[in-house]
């Protein structure tokens, strides 16, 4: 059964780790990320971008697949499905398809506006047991056609949002989503100290997990990040395992063109990168 993600990030916080959020794109992700939570004991996060969820056929279609899958798969770990940066519509929209989680990411709007947006997602969600993660200070990079420029969240804007009821926030703090540039700042622990010394016990989001340094990642969590995202970094590992396989004539031998053979040593490689971020989080075992 899909659970909360306030639970999950509140022991998080609470004993300094923070677990992951994978997007998913299709079953092989799905498959892959569930069965590797599974096997290492873990709570986990699927992330549904409105790109992908476009791509799945939709949201009830993710759900369905998802509820079906921890059946039949005898999952037993807390995995909440979350909607990933997602407009006032797509959330409510999720909310009344049956995910357990949603981002509403008001960022682009005035600090008033996406107040008041986030208090009615609050107020819809909180109805039927959904958590809400909100944004402050966009995320640079490109996701899914949405770029942002990366900015340093207001820590004063952060307490104004942690302060409507949401379950985590994410504030930029210089983080980027897809690969980071050479030039890359890196991360403001400044920054994030701030908001944390403001939002107190708030789960904190670091989004762009694809490509920070471990020991960032480490820092950040021990200053109050809880969850931290991953997209990119499945999709790079999934692409090369299935570059190799291709290139080494493999699809060509026997019945290799088969489906499940040929996508088979790419949801191996997600199932590698989702047990290495596990280990860096620390979230293995506390399931
Ligand atoms: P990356 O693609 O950089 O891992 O970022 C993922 C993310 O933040 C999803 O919201």
């Amino acid at each position: 059964m899909l659970v909360s993600a306030k639970e999950m990030l509140d022991k998080a916080k609470a004993g300094h780790y923070a677990v992951g959020q994978f997007n998913i794109n299709n079953l092989e992700w799905t498959k892959a990320i569930l069965l590797t939570a599974q096997e290492c004991n873990s709570p986990v996060i699927l992330g549904v971008s409105e790109g992908a969820g476009k791509y799945m056929t939709g949201y009830k279609t993710v759900v369905g697949m998802v509820n079906g899958m921890i059946e039949e798969l005898g999952i037993t770990v807390p995995v909440a499905l979350h909607l990933d940066h997602g407009s006032f519509d797509h959330c409510v929209k999720c909310i009344e398809a049956g995910f357990s989680s949603v981002m509403f990411d008001g960022s682009h709007d005035p600090i008033d506006v996406n107040v008041e947006k986030t208090k009615e997602i609050v107020a819809l969600a909180h109805s039927k047991g959904v958590s809400v993660e909100a944004e402050v200070g966009s995320i640079g990079g490109e996701e899914d056609g949405v770029v942002g420029m990366g900015e340093c969240a207001d820590p004063k804007e952060c307490k104004a949002i942690a302060d409507l009821g949401i379950d985590f926030l994410a504030a930029g703090i210089g983080n980027i989503h897809g690969k980071y540039p050479e030039n890359w700042a890196g991360l403001s622990f400044e920054t994030l100290d701030a908001i944390q010394q403001l939002t107190g016990d708030m789960p904190l989001v670091l989004h762009g997990g694809t490509g920070i340094p471990v020991d960032m990642i480490k820092k950040a969590i021990s200053l109050g990040v809880a969850k931290i995202n991953v997209n990119t970094e499945c999709q790079l590992s999934f692409a090369a395992a299935t570059r190799e396989y291709i290139e080494a004539g493999k699809d060509q031998q026997g019945k290799g063109f088969d489906p499940r053979k040929l996508l088979a040593p790419g949801t191996e490689a997600i199932k590698a990168t989702v047990k290495e971020k596990m280990e860096i989080f620390g979230s293995i075992g506390k399931a």
